[in-house]
């Protein structure tokens, strides 16, 4: 039913991470049982207390009608002539004071003991139970993050920072509440409830069962009313995500939001997202809210009628031989009905996370796309070089292709320019040829061989890529250039930098090579950073270079020196270069012209020209303004 689902839901996410605790979850499990033993065991002292102690004894056990309760009080008998005889042979209650106050004080020492031996089994069951819980979420969240990352770009292109960023850390945290919640209330409080109907039952078999027909009828609506929990919750997660994602917008842009004086409205938006998480968690709140009021009316209905029915029995057929046994039956069922309680609430909270259960695991359900075949080929030259054979690709959700029928040979060593209006689908061939992205239609081989069917990390050690934004990791310089050779000698790192025109600006930072600069860059410029990221591709030494309009984000003077880095990068390899320089262009080997996703011209910078078609009109438009600053 509604339960089953929910925590269905909860250990097909939670499966994998949980079968290497499953020795632990047993003990948790045995403690549970020690614990739930220990709490109710005491109770069964309270008849014989009652009658071989503290009140005359009734005239003899043959008037005990209930053979479990005799057997207690036998067994207390016994012990009892081990323990004080004196007490035992004067049972009839005439004397003996003293000897009673002994055994009085022998069963509170008794019970002193049980009790601490309950309170470290609950104190190693809490410990266990809540490192379990933390390791399977732990777990959870690596498992989450490795399944994120390895997502290709057709997902991250289309996602939101913020919403997985809230998947990661607020849904997990209500997983872990479920865990906890399960392990702790869920093992341990039907094994009280339990406890506590044995304790009756020994007391009183009857009244125990007429109790135990009723029980489900209080529980029954409670489980109807723990639907709607769960999806009021899944709805409050979503909005959680949503305020996420205004903060993560906000912080991000934060240059903007100061430059534009846009904090209120910022915080305006923040605030919007936040009351409409308010309203939704609320909604759920009413829900739960609703359970535990009837829960409570149920539970004190239920016990008020047990009461009623039992007078009655007592006083018409005198079901209880002793006051003892009465006092201890209602001990009982009250304890049954704070069990319940307890254990609704419980499963009303695993309920509430049964949102965040549904949305991780439809991160996990998140097909990977880019993979690795077992057969997959080792690469290590582009050979004959790479070819684009009719290639398409259509982004998801989108209506028209980002690249149509794109037929390309890229020849070994040669520097290929890609122009075109921005939009045209420069960017989304550089991103097919570094795998973030498969083609939709036709293929891409590197000697031959189909892309897909080499080896990724072989493919990936093939190329060298430096991209528009050059993002900084927050780290130390050298950890940023390292990079694109993790095991590189420091000789080789200071050789790079050489080479991206750097070393002397890194030498003159405060801390040098060991500077930590942020992701955010802030104490770099955007020209100091780019020459970064240009180091970290030297260093990567790789054959295929793409380059993806590099420079575009720098003023003349930095995009002068960040040239002068890359033409020495792209010296004797193969260059992809996506640029709006027009001398890049003019010495590139071939110029590919794109417009609308589709290739419209081939050739060389004059070649192009004399034609008089896009290119030319594109260099018309975009170059004009440049040639004339360069003569
Ligand atoms: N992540 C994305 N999701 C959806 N559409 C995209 C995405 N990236 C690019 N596009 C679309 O694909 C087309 C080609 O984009 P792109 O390759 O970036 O062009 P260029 O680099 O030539 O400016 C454009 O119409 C663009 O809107
Ligand atoms: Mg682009």
């Amino acid at each position: 039913m509604v339960k089953d689902s929910s925590f269905g839901k909860l250990y097909r996410l939670l499966a994998g991470d949980l079968r290497p605790q499953l020795g632990k979850l047993v003990l948790v499990t045995l403690l549970g049982s020690v614990v739930a033993f220990g709490e109710k065991a005491p109770m069964l002292l309270i008849v014989p207390l009652f009658s071989r102690v503290l009140f005359s004894a009734p005239a003899g056990d043959a008037q005990q009608h209930n053979p479990a309760m005799a057997a207690v009080l036998e067994l207390f008998d016994r012990v009892l002539a081990q323990v004080a005889p004196w007490v035992s042979s004067d049972a009839t209650g005439n004397g003996g004071e003293q000897g009673k106050l002994a055994v009085l004080a022998t069963v509170a020492v008794l019970m002193f003991l049980l009790t601490a031996l309950n309170a470290l089994a609950q104190f190693v069951l809490t410990l266990l139970s809540r490192w379990v819980a933390l390791r399977v979420v732990v777990d959870l969240r690596q498992r989450l993050a490795r399944h994120i990352i390895g997502l290709s770009m057709r997902y991250h292109g289309e996602r939101q920072f913020g919403d997985v960023l809230s998947r990661i850390s607020s849904d997990v945290n209500q997983t872990l509440n479920s865990v906890n919640l399960t392990l702790k209330d869920l093992v341990q409080q039907p094994l009280q409830l339990v406890g506590a109907l044995v304790v009756a039952a020994i007391v009183a078999p009857l009244p125990t069962l007429v109790v135990l027909v009723a029980l489900p009828l209080v529980i029954a609506p409670i489980a109807k009313l723990g639907r709607r929990v769960r999806k009021r919750s899944t709805k409050s997660l979503a909005s959680l995500g949503a305020s996420l994602e205004v903060l993560t917008q906000m912080f991000t842009g934060i240059r903007t939001v100061k430059a534009f004086r846009a904090e209120e409205r910022e915080l305006g938006r923040y605030r919007e997202v936040n009351e409409k998480y308010l309203g939704a968690a609320m909604k759920m709140v009413r829900a739960v809210a609703t359970i535990e009021a009837a829960t409570t009316l149920f539970s004190h209905l239920g016990f008020a009628l047990v009461l009623v029915v039992a007078g009655w029995a007592t006083l018409e057929f005198s079901i209880f031989t002793s006051a003892g046994e009465m006092a201890t039956f209602f001990a009982g069922i009250g304890m049954i009905y704070t069990h319940v309680k307890r254990i609704t609430t419980a499963v009303n909270h695993v309920q509430e996370s049964a949102g965040a259960a549904d949305r991780l695991s439809a991160i996990l359900d998140e097909r990977q796309d880019i993979v690795e075949h077992a057969s997959a080929r080792a690469v290590h030259s582009l050979g004959r070089g790479i070819e684009f054979e009719r290639v398409g690709f259509t982004y998801p959700a989108q209506a028209l292709p980002a690249l149509s029928g794109v037929s390309l040979h890229v020849r070994p060593g040669e520097t290929l320019a890609l122009v075109g209006p921005s939009g045209a689908g420069k960017t989304t061939m550089i991103d097919l040829l570094a795998r973030f992205i498969d083609v939709s239609q036709g293929r891409i081989t590197v000697d031959g061989h189909d892309l897909r069917e080499l080896k990724l990390d072989d493919w990936t050690h093939m190329y060298a890529m430096v991209g528009q934004v050059p993002f900084l990791f927050h780290a130390t310089v050298r950890e940023n250039i390292l990079y694109g050779k993790p095991s590189a000698s420091p000789a080789e790192i200071e050789a790079a930098a050489r080479a991206a025109h750097i070393h002397e600006f890194i030498q003159s930072l405060p801390q040098g090579y060991e500077t930590i600069v942020g992701d955010q860059g802030a104490r770099l410029s955007g020209g100091q950073r780019q020459r970064i990221t240009i180091a970290r591709a030297v260093l990567k030494n790789a054959p295929l270079l793409l380059l993806d309009e590099a420079t575009s984000a720098l003023d003349s003077e930095s995009e002068a020196e960040v040239q002068r880095a890359l033409d020495g990068l792209m010296r004797e390899r193969t260059v992809i270069v996506i640029a709006h320089r027009l001398s890049t262009i003019r010495n590139a080997d071939r110029i590919v012209v794109l417009d609308r996703g589709a290739i419209v011209e081939v050739g060389r910078h004059e070649e192009l020209l004399a034609l008089g078609g896009h290119y030319a009109r594109l260099h018309a438009m975009q170059f004009r303004a440049a040639a004339a600053a360069a003569q």
